[in-house]
């Protein structure tokens, strides 16, 4: 079975970016998948282009694809496709999204590319190469204290509904840092820490196509990347994430980890 390179990863992301950049400010379709779980013509479009090609190009591998669900393949080839990340800001023409693509070989993480198509940024990584933006090299900020760090997050779409709505964790982390915000697009929240724009993150109730290409350049930039909990496999449910700096993260965890009503 052929094996992609970084450079198939960033062709892909690059021709859909050119989707999103396109339908951009022009009036959508949308669809509700849940109260405010929302969808576009354009996350469809978007997602049949890259499905597509990795049908033809590399048959028999395993596609997990947000909007479709993806392709039944071989479990030692998978691919992780969010064709839109963001697209809550998208429909709002709120010009902060991406598009997502990993791949895994053999069970672990070897490739990712998050590009930003309104900025033509592109993040990539290769495991145990680095991550890049547009071909310059990524590491992580020096901060190593929460008094000086800026922080990033996320809500749930259910957030209306579960007590696990994040509202605690960030009422924490907004009385201790330069401040804590939310752009809407995980992907890059990952690789904004990967850049060190932001020097941590962390969320709650993700899917392993929202974290799969950021964890990795996050992690091939310095970060260290786990769930909540603790546990390296932050691609697997329980989906949460918490990235930062090594000496950040401990510091963070801490705060997480703190008893309710703290
Ligand atoms: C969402 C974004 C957002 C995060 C949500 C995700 P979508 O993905 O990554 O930042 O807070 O949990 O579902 O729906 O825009 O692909
Ligand atoms: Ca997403
Ligand atoms: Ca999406």
């Amino acid at each position: 079975m052929t094996n992609p390179t970084l450079n198939d990863l960033e062709q892909l992301a690059r021709q859909a970016g050119k989707i999103l950049r396109a339908g951009y400010e022009t009036k959508h379709q949308v669809d509700y998948k849940g109260t405010i779980d929302l969808v576009t013509e354009i996350d469809r479009q978007s997602e049949e282009l890259i499905l597509a090609e990795i049908q033809s190009r590399f048959p028999g591998h395993h596609v997990l694809a947000e909007e479709s669900g993806g392709v039944d393949g071989d479990n030692a080839h998978v691919w992780y496709v969010d064709p839109l990340d963001g697209t809550v800001n998208y429909a709002h023409n709120v010009p902060i999204f991406s598009v997502s693509i990993a791949y895994a070989c053999g069970g672990e993480m070897c490739l990712a590319t998050v590009y930003d198509p309104m900025r033509d940024e592109l993040f990539s990584a290769e495991r145990g190469r680095g991550a890049r933006l547009n071909g310059r090299p990524l590491s992580v900020s020096p901060v190593t204290d929460l008094a000086h760090s800026l922080l990033v997050t996320g809500f749930p779409y259910n957030m209306w509904s579960t007590p696990a709505d994040n509202l605690q964790y960030f009422g924490r982390f907004a009385k201790m840092t330069q401040g804590v915000r939310r752009l809407g697009s995980a992907a890059l929240d990952l690789c904004y820490v990967a850049a060190g724009r932001f020097d941590g993150y962390w969320e709650l109730s993700l899917q392993p196509w929202d974290v799969a290409a950021g964890g990795l350049i996050a992690e091939e930039a310095g970060a260290r990347v786990t769930n909540l909990d603790g546990k390296p496999n932050y691609v697997s449910p329980p989906q949460s994430v918490l990235a930062a700096p090594p000496a950040l993260y401990d510091k963070m965890a801490a705060v997480i980890q703190r008893p309710n009503g703290n």
